[in-house]
């Protein structure tokens, strides 16, 4: 509980610093990307959907944009009045200030979406049960995680990094990612001639983001109290504990995990 607090506290402080979904962070070609190769925007189309842990909102504005006729967007931080403002058509949007477990069971949604989210919960299990009462039987639940394949050598940079970085304040930490940002830049021109690791990620993602985005992402990775990288296995087990069945899985960008599964 201790974590799930400061995790949420974390992000809140993170979206006020952060709060616009500029570039392609926030545009549907991403979004095309990110939901590959299970689901089209398209197929969104006069779908009801849910977003579990929204952020800024730029998955509810794809989602929107993908033309979802109806969008529930929880978000639990303090984040919620820029959620709330960044939203592109809130007439269409229910917003709930709520953990994922605390979903309400409608029983007809078609979709649900928690990118970036499941990772960062210690005990996802009551939000995948709550995602499964909130669907329609055939719904969809489709998650992003991080995943521990694919990011060995990361890890052994990054994580003995956090003991600290998850503890400094933001000015302290917005000046740490400033002296990573330049190094960073200078890893993805290598990341053009060279198989690097997260070369994948580096080119078809990172380098596409506007530079605030990149300072963004490395903040996002070095600010939040609790992050936990997914095996395979792990990432199914997580949809298949919670009653989904048809799961796959895919190795986004050979660094990270999206996971589907169906209710039936
Ligand atoms: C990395 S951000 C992802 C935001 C958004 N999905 C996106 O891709 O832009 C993770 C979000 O999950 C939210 N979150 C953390 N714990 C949560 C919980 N228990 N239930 C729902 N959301 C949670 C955080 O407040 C944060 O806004």
């Amino acid at each position: 509980m201790r974590h799930m607090d400061q995790t949420i506290k974390d992000f809140g402080e993170q979206w006020l610093k952060y709060s616009d979904n500029e570039g392609y962070y926030g545009s549907l070609e991403l979004f095309s990307d990110i939901l590959s190769p299970f689901i089209k925007p398209e197929q969104l189309r006069n779908c009801s959907v849910a977003e579990i842990g929204s952020g800024t909102g730029r998955i509810v504005n794809m989602l929107l944009e993908s033309g979802a006729t109806h969008v529930i967007a929880l978000e639990p931080s303090d984040s919620f009045e820029v959620l709330f403002q960044n939203i592109k058509q809130p007439e269409k949007v229910t917003c709930l200030k709520i953990t994922g477990d605390q979903l309400p069971a409608y029983g007809d949604l078609d979709y649900i979406f928690s990118i970036g989210v499941l990772h960062h919960i210690p005990d996802p299990a009551p939000v995948v049960e709550a995602a499964f009462r909130a669907l329609r039987l055939g719904g969809h639940f489709l998650v992003w995680l991080y995943g521990k394949e694919g990011n060995g050598l990361y890890l052994a940079l990054t994580q003995p990094l956090r003991i600290l970085t998850k503890r400094l304040p933001h000015f302290m930490l917005s000046f740490f990612v400033e002296i990573m940002y330049w190094p960073l830049l200078l890893y993805i021109k290598f990341c053009h001639w060279l198989p690097l690791p997260l070369r994948g990620y580096m080119l078809s993602v990172l380098e596409k983001m506007p530079p605030k985005k990149r300072r963004l992402i490395i903040y996002d990775q070095l600010n939040p109290s609790y992050a936990k990288y997914y095996t395979q296995s792990e990432a199914e087990k997580l949809l298949l504990d919670g009653g989904f069945v048809n799961i796959q899985t895919y190795h986004r960008h050979g660094y990270s995990w999206t996971v589907i599964g169906t209710k039936q």
